[in-house]
């Protein structure tokens, strides 16, 4: 494919049904977008985020493949943009979901359809903090700071497969008739949402790589999941130093950092309201609690074999190949 990306809003209405389609798994439509199984109800939304999102130049957008981590990252980028507006008492993550704090650029045009013309974040205030599962070649232009998070593949799949289940439930439509090892091939394959995992990942990383020496392209800070797990308050710095918000002097003494890192853990988030039980769900009708199981790296040996995980990390090792990125 080459440019079938950068299409206006009524060619992708023509281009959708001739887009390959994968029905298998998840329960919903995938096509293939300029190489990336996408969800077949966002692909509107990526046409309307190319005509319509005007991008400010200190937007904040938290890009990742899916089940890496991106609900934490929300919450961690949202607490510490929004930390002198929000004191930690009652902060809106202690009520709140990160995904109503933070929403996705494509999701959020797609459910706004042709009711709105302009872009659907523009009463939002300054500096604006959204996310996407869009690979990196698909944002619009100039989106300004982009934070990527990327997780072990396998962890990946697992967490995937697992949350599957429960927003099926969430939505009270039948379970995938398929087993762990039949989505487990198609995640292989390549063909699940969003990916290939490794090529979404390789994108964000090589743009990651390209700055600061090219300066036309999108600052990107490429965080692991895993290194996040080590030292949160590190990558927490690490954070607020890129989106030109470090903390200060007096804010590390007075705990600040240790603050953001407890008020973002998945214990402290699963207690606010909204994830408690079945309190509220997204607007895709997925309970909001249901983002959250264990937070931890190397599940995956629960659910996959080892002959499973050598067949996947090959996959992986063999397209990366060459690039320097590794797992
Ligand atoms: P597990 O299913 O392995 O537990 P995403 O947010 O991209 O959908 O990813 C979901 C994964 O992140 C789940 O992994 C979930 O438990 C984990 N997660 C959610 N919130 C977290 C947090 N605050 N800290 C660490 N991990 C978190």
């Amino acid at each position: 494919p080459t440019d079938e990306h950068l299409v206006s809003e009524g060619e992708m209405a023509k281009l959708i049904p001739t887009l390959p389609l994968e029905t298998r798994y998840p329960r919903f439509p995938l096509r293939r977008l300029s190489g990336f199984w996408l969800p077949e109800f966002v692909l509107p939304g990526v046409a309307a985020a190319h005509a319509r999102f005007d991008p400010r130049p200190d937007d904040v957008v938290l890009a990742s493949f899916p089940k890496s981590g991106t609900t934490w990252l929300k919450a961690l980028a949202f607490a510490t943009m929004h930390r002198d507006r929000h004191p930690a008492a009652g902060h809106p993550l202690r009520r709140g979901s990160p995904h109503e704090c933070v929403k996705f650029l494509e999701v959020s045009f797609a459910l706004a359809g042709n009711k709105e013309d302009d872009d659907v974040f523009a009463s939002l205030p300054s500096p604006r903090v959204l996310a996407t599962h869009l690979p990196y070649h698909l944002l619009p232009d100039r989106v300004g700071r982009v934070v990527y998070v990327c997780r072990d593949p396998k962890d990946a799949f697992v967490s995937g497969w697992l949350f599957t289940h429960k927003a099926m439930a969430d939505k009270q439509v039948a379970p995938p008739p398929h087993t762990l090892e039949e989505a487990f091939e198609l995640f292989c394959e390549g063909r699940c949402m969003c990916g290939p995992q490794w090529r979404h990942v390789l994108g964000y990383w090589e743009a990651s790589r390209r700055w600061p020496e090219d300066t036309n392209t999108n600052k990107v800070l490429f965080l692991r999941y895993e290194e996040m797990l080590l030292d949160p308050a590190g990558n927490v710095r690490r954070l607020a130093e890129f989106l030109g918000h470090p903390f200060s002097r007096e804010e590390e003494a007075a705990g600040t950092v240790d603050a953001v890192v407890d008020l973002c853990s998945i214990h402290s988030l699963k207690k606010a309201t909204a994830n408690v039980g079945g309190a509220t769900t997204t607007e895709l009708g997925v309970r909001h609690g249901s983002f959250f199981r264990k937070g931890k790296a190397g599940g995956w040996r629960d659910h996959l074999t080892p002959e499973m995980a050598a067949r996947l990390d090959a996959v992986v090792a063999q397209a990366l190949h060459g690039s320097g990125l590794t797992f």
